[in-house]
């Protein structure tokens, strides 16, 4: 299938790991130029080793730093037709937790993807086409989590942000992962083998946690030509979790 995505120009956030880095990935494979933003410069001088693209070091939670990085993106490839929102971290939490910690967990969950969106919106809408896609996460969560709640704030926010660019050509999306091998899921969120082996006997039909190319092949269809009449949308990648939580 020709996806139409040659010499579109991306800017993937939460590029340096997991989910974000193998979605640059995917979209270098299929010839989009792209700008890579996370805060290390290690990881996305690799990627830009291998790919030749723009790398933007910056922390998408302080909004000075991510206006400043969204311009650098457009300028280093001369605009920007895709968005993809992938930075992001769990945040368990109990009642009575910290306002301080919500409102971060919510800048950068929340606040952070809704503002670059916004910030390239109007120039995808002049040139006619384009695509934003952000990472949300599991709709059916059971204890209270920061990024649970922000992440439910940015499906809402997709669903209206769709309706109100779709007649320029741009379509706005929403992925929602379950369990995929990143980073945070390795170190903090199942760290434990045989806890991770419960989890996902009690949880996942497909019997295993995904790989993060599994979930980036969904994110290039919605970025590609192809995928031009879904939007305002969540497309789910989580084994069939959904199904089966308890
Ligand atoms: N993997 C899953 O199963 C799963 C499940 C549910 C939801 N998700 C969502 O999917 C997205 C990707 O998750 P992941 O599992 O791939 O996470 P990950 O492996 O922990 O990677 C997170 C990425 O976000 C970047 N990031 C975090 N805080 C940042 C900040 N303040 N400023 C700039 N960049 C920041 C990190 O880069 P630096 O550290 O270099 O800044 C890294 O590139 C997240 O939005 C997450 O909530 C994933």
């Amino acid at each position: 299938m020709e996806l139409g995505l040659s010499g579109k120009r991306a800017l993937v956030t939460g590029a340096s790991a997991g989910l974000g880095a193998a979605i640059a990935e995917a979209l270098a494979q299929e010839g989009v130029r792209l700008a890579v933003m996370a805060r290390r410069e290690v990881p996305l001088q690799g990627f830009v080793a291998r790919h030749g693209a723009a790398a933007i070091m910056c922390d998408i939670a302080d909004p000075d730093a991510l206006d400043r990085g969204a311009d650098a993106a457009a300028a280093a490839l001369g605009g920007i037709d895709i968005l993809v929102n992938a930075a992001g971290a769990a945040g368990p939490i109990g009642l009575g937790g910290d306002d301080a910690v919500w409102a971060r967990d919510f800048a950068l969950n929340f606040t952070a993807p809704r503002r670059l969106a916004e910030r390239l919106l109007p120039a995808m809408r002049s040139r006619g086409w384009g695509r934003v896609i952000s990472l949300t996460g599991n709709n059916e969560t059971h204890g209270l989590n920061t990024a649970g709640a922000a992440k439910a704030a940015l499906t809402f926010w997709s669903k209206g942000a769709a309706s109100e660019v779709a007649s320029d050509g741009v379509t706005v999306n929403a992925i929602a992962p379950g369990r995929l091998w990143s980073e945070q899921i390795r170190n903090r969120i199942h760290p434990d083998e045989a806890e991770r082996a419960r989890f996902i006997a009690d949880n996942i039909p497909l019997g295993r946690f995904g790989d993060p190319e599994e979930l980036a092949a969904v994110a290039v269809f919605l970025a590609s030509e192809r995928a031009s009449y879904v939007t305002g949308t969540t497309i789910t990648v989580d084994g069939g979790m959904a199904r089966a939580v308890r």
